[in-house]
């Protein structure tokens, strides 16, 4: 595909600070975290500490706060840790074992308790008690017990499948075979924490040194290490310990509280932590939390954090859920550790969009125990501004905004005639012309379709698992294929067959270096699957910039095919700048009328399938494909693929939990009545929404009705 044309923020009016290729860091950012996840939760070998690691995701969580069209199902920010492994048998957790958001910094403690308040709508005299706890460094388990028995014992996992440790868990002293107690319920999912102690660490490393086995870098690797082992043998043979804290499948919960569920967890056999403690404002919170740092060194096992919960049952089960964490909790971790080192060079990275982007090459630095040695620099406008030159001794730190990064210069450290960085205005790829468009901090690469950087990232982008999913056909692959001149743009890959049967051709494939008959079929087979991929899938694989998973099934929701899509969008007319007023054309206003869309996304749209570049790669490659039409949006609730309008005052929930509810259970939220509406839920004071939908014909409910409809009343 042609390079879709920048769209500035003159022309758009209300784009928002361009980001380094937001896509592509997004891209690169998943794969990062997804290695990581990998590494850490399946290998127990992670090779990044916690705050570089939370660093990441949340620079991938503000990304797709500012683009939420780069927001997929698959995204690391929707997913919690890593698939299962192998090596174990499978279990589903029944209540998926989910991730916490985190807190860096005391506003944001604040900022927390003051989204639950106002989630909830509480008045100012309204107390809002919040349990808050260390946040234990180690893995987490999730442990079933069934009248009172131990049965099932898994590990996370990916949050909703785990890995069967059951005879491994059985070993450790802090779980209890029975439990005792006359109110224990008949099943019961206790979770927590299997961690192992500074000194059993110590001691197990010592024994580990005398038998010439490797030692592990840290308590929780070990832990990890000896809770997944094959030979539950093994594991009984490592002093591993459990908190328990928290709870899954519950056929009761007899408690109002988190704290009264947790010291129920203690009677009934468990171990709990005691530095839990129940208080009533974000400053006691944050009180607590320099309390319990003060006394990390001496706890005698590691903890990365302290975690708070709203303390009501009632209120965790109104405040739910968002993506992958509690809307009721928050780890607010310990800060991250920064060091000086030398930077001796600066590299520039060519996006999927053309983006030129700067990274750092350093002096290997140990960072809070890992070796950094490369940190991003933004950008251009970031390096003029901290000044950083090639030669400077710099301050790195893991966490922030992006990690590593560079934070300053240690300016009295500069070596005599270091030069200012001039930043490249050729691409260093295909020595194009590298330009800045009016209002955006990013310097583009203009080669477009002949630079080989762009198109690879494309072609890898287009093959990559939330696109066409191509198995065979890797990083390594598509530049393979691009260098041998075999596949330049997303049709080839589909005619690759064809051309690799013809004699005389091309070099056929399975006689190519890395491949034989078996791998070269089973592209071959992949490929073939890959006709017929999700239409959604196909149009996030064009690269569209602002297009991602979410933005695509936005648009294909309402154009169904690819080329109803092009058709909209060549016949879509922006508003012309110079005339006041304008709004477009209907076409244009009907797209980013599109819940969800906008200005932004329609413009990349439209200059994508207005680039007259983009046409024949484009027609050539719908040309090969049958896309199966989009899934179903959400499964089976009495709302599924409804779009509700909510109006007046609602009384037992507010505006925000009605909407949460309502698109938890699969149905759309609209601002406004129109035929497309077909529900309006409407409370006191309801006007002008609630008359537009008795003239329009549309179901009206109130707000009890609405609650049993979708069962959730009384
Ligand atoms: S509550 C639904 N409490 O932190 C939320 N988690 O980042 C369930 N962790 O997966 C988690 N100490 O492995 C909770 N006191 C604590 C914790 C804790 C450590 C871990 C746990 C969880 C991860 C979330």
């Amino acid at each position: 595909m042609a390079k879709s044309p920048a769209t500035s923020a003159t022309e758009g009016g209300e784009l928002p600070p361009a980001l380094p290729d937001a896509a592509a860091e997004h891209a690169r950012l998943a794969h990062e975290i997804r290695a990581h996840d990998k590494r850490y939760y399946q290998d127990d070998a992670p090779t990044i500490d916690d705050a570089g690691y939370d660093a990441l995701r949340r620079r991938l969580q503000a990304l797709e706060a500012q683009f939420p069209e780069l927001k997929t199902p698959d995204s690391p920010t929707e997913t919690v840790g890593a698939a299962p492994s192998d090596a174990f048998a499978k279990v589903r957790h029944a209540v998926p074992m989910l991730s916490l958001a985190n807190a860096f910094s005391d506003e944001d403690v604040a900022e927390f308790i003051a989204r639950v308040r106002r989630f909830l709508d509480l008045k100012p005299e309204q107390e809002l008690p919040v349990a808050a706890e260390p946040k234990i460094d180690g893995l987490s388990a999730s442990l079933r017990y069934e009248k009172g028995r131990f049965v099932r014992g898994a590990t996370r996992g990916d949050g909703a499948v785990g890995e069967d440790v059951t005879a491994n868990l059985r070993t450790l002293g802090d779980v209890p075979d029975r439990l005792t107690g006359d109110d224990v319920p008949d099943v019961i999912e206790v979770r927590g924490e299997v961690y192992m102690s500074h000194a059993d660490f110590k001691a197990l490393n010592e024994r580990q040194t005398e038998a010439g086995k490797p030692v592990f870098a840290n308590p929780r690797n070990a832990a990890a290490g000896s809770l997944r082992q094959l030979d539950p043998k093994v594991t009984s043979e490592r002093p591993l310990r459990f908190f328990a804290y928290a709870w899954g499948e519950a056929s009761a919960v007899p408690a109002e509280t988190q704290k009264g569920m947790v010291d129920n967890i203690r009677r009934w056999g468990f171990v709990t932590n005691d530095l839990m403690e129940v208080l009533g404002t974000a400053e006691e919170l944050i009180a607590h939390y320099h309390a319990i740092e003060e006394q990390r060194a001496r706890l005698g096992y590691d903890i990365d954090g302290v975690v708070y919960k709203v303390d009501s049952l009632a209120l965790q089960r109104r405040l739910g859920f968002v993506s992958r964490s509690p809307r009721w909790a928050i780890a607010h971790k310990f800060p991250a550790e920064r060091a000086t080192t030398v930077l001796e060079a600066i590299d520039i990275q060519v996006g999927r969009t053309g983006s030129l982007t700067p990274v750092a090459k350093l002096k290997p630095v140990t960072v809070g125990g890992v070796v950094v040695q490369n940190a991003t620099l933004h950008n251009e406008d970031e390096i003029a501004r901290k000044d950083v030159r090639v030669g400077d001794t710099v301050v790195v730190q893991r966490a922030g905004d992006v990690i590593p990064q560079v934070v300053e210069v240690v300016l009295d450290q500069r070596p005599e005639g270091a030069q200012p960085y001039a930043f490249p205005t050729v691409c260093p790829v295909c020595g194009s012309h590298a330009v800045r468009e009016e209002g955006e901090v990013v310097r583009r690469c203009t080669g477009g379709l002949i630079c080989r950087a762009q198109a690879v990232e494309r072609l890898r982008h287009f093959v990559s698992r939330g696109a066409m999913d191509i198995e065979g056909l890797g990083e390594k692959q598509i530049e393979a294929f691009y260098e041998a001149g075999d596949v330049r743009e997303p049709a080839d890959i589909f005619t690759l067959k064809v051309r690799d049967a013809q004699p005389g051709k091309l070099t056929r494939l399975k006689n190519r270096e890395g491949w034989g008959e078996t791998s070269a079929a089973n592209l071959f087979a992949a490929i073939e699957d890959a006709r017929t991929r999700e239409v959604n899938r196909v149009l996030y694989g064009l690269g569209i910039r602002h297009v991602g998973e979410i933005n695509a099934k936005r648009l294909l929701r309402h154009y169904v095919t690819i080329e109803a899509l092009r058709d909209a969008a060549k016949a879509a007319t922006p508003p012309d700048p110079g005339v006041r007023g304008d709004k477009g054309d209907d076409a244009w206003r009907e797209m980013i009328d599109i819940d969800g869309v906008g200005a932004v996304v329609a413009y990349a749209v439209v200059d994508f399938f207005q680039e007259p570049k983009n046409a024949a790669p484009l027609n050539a490659l719908l040309n090969e494909l049958t896309p199966a039409p989009m899934p179903a949006a959400a499964s089976n609730t009495p709302v599924t693929g409804l779009t509700v309008v909510f109006t007046g005052a609602l009384e037992r929930m507010t505006r925000d939990e009605a909407k949460a509810m309502a698109e938890r259970l699969g149905a759309k939220v609209a601002g406004s009545v129109s035929k497309k509406t077909d529900l309006v839920v409407s409370g006191p004071g309801a006007g002008s929404k609630l008359a537009k939908a008795k003239e329009l014909g549309i179901e009206t409910l109130t707000e009890d009705e609405w609650l049993a409809r979708v069962g959730e009343g009384g």
